[in-house]
């Protein structure tokens, strides 16, 4: 197993060499190290199938499936299926997925710690993720932000980004929505947080899951929300902004990064190109 620096973007390690199935504890150990220091590790030249992808999340943590069934893989649930391409005549998982900044599972009680993306279909041009290191992205604040931000609390919800099921056609809106506060209830924290890991200060928030922030006293602060998603680049829309890295792929990579303190947003084009994703979800039991 060889990882060197990635050269294009900025942050991010390529791992050669790193055969998934034959991985010592020790390879497991340093890639997982890469992945908190580095936040993005490519592994280069992977050919698993559902399962062997499966097995190599379980090794680097506990895998969690995600909580709704439309997105698992037909044969193994643990795997989330982003896709836009039909299989005999019917999608398989959801298409279109991630389309506006967010980490996974930062909606619910505890995000989770890893993601590992394996591209299946690769589309031919304008592939790739854009992700914003929100440790950096706090580290980059003025001083009068960082104050500003010191004792706040962030509240993130799915309600903005929750996906419609088929089942929910003919469905009155306002119960959906009372379904969606049932089973995904609002979540509050500090909008500061210290990565489990690393020890590093990082923002805790997203355009797409954080819907308000409150100061010490209790009151709803949409002015620093706005102040906080603008500074660490979440509101560029051309995604430009100097915080911004864009992770391309090929077919054979697979992306496994630290969820901690990565947002990202899917690169997802007006005309769309047929696409398919592979993704497994773990905690890391590093708390
Ligand atoms: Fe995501």
């Amino acid at each position: 197993m060889r990882i060197t620096p990635q050269t294009e973007g900025k942050f991010g390690v390529i791992v050669e060499d790193f055969d998934a199935e034959a991985a010592s504890a020790d390879d497991i150990a340093t890639l997982k190290k890469a992945v908190y220091t580095d936040k993005i590790a490519v592994l280069k030249n992977q050919d698993l199938n559902p399962r062997q992808f499966l097995a190599l999340g379980e090794r680097l943590g506990t895998v969690e499936p995600y909580y709704e069934p439309m997105y698992h893989h037909p044969e193994v649930k643990e795997v989330f299926v982003s896709s836009n391409v039909e299989q005999d005549g019917k999608l398989v998982g959801v298409p279109k997925t991630g389309k506006f900044w967010h980490l996974d599972y930062q909606f619910m009680p505890r995000a989770f710690d890893i993601t590992l993306i394996y591209p299946q279909v690769v589309p031919a041009k304008n592939r790739g993720t854009y992700f914003i290191n929100l440790a950096a992205a706090y580290e980059a604040l003025s001083e009068d932000l960082k104050l500003a931000v010191k004792d706040t609390t962030a509240t993130q919800s799915v309600r903005r980004y929750f996906k419609i099921r088929p089942s929910d056609v003919y469905r009155p809106v306002t119960e959906l929505l009372e379904e969606i506060d049932a089973k995904t209830p609002p979540v509050t924290g500090p909008t500061v947080v210290t990565h489990a890991v690393t020890g590093e200060n990082m923002l805790y928030i997203s355009e797409g899951f954080t819907t308000s922030i409150e100061d010490s006293e209790g009151n709803s602060r949409p002015d620093l929300l706005h102040d906080l998603l603008e500074a660490s680049g979440q509101l560029d829309p051309t995604c430009q902004h100097e915080n911004i890295h864009l992770q391309t792929f090929e077919k054979g990579d697979m992306l496994v990064w630290d969820n901690r303190s990565l947002v990202h947003r899917a690169l997802h084009t007006a005309t769309p190109e047929p696409a398919v994703s592979y993704r497994v979800t773990v905690y890391d039991d590093e708390i």
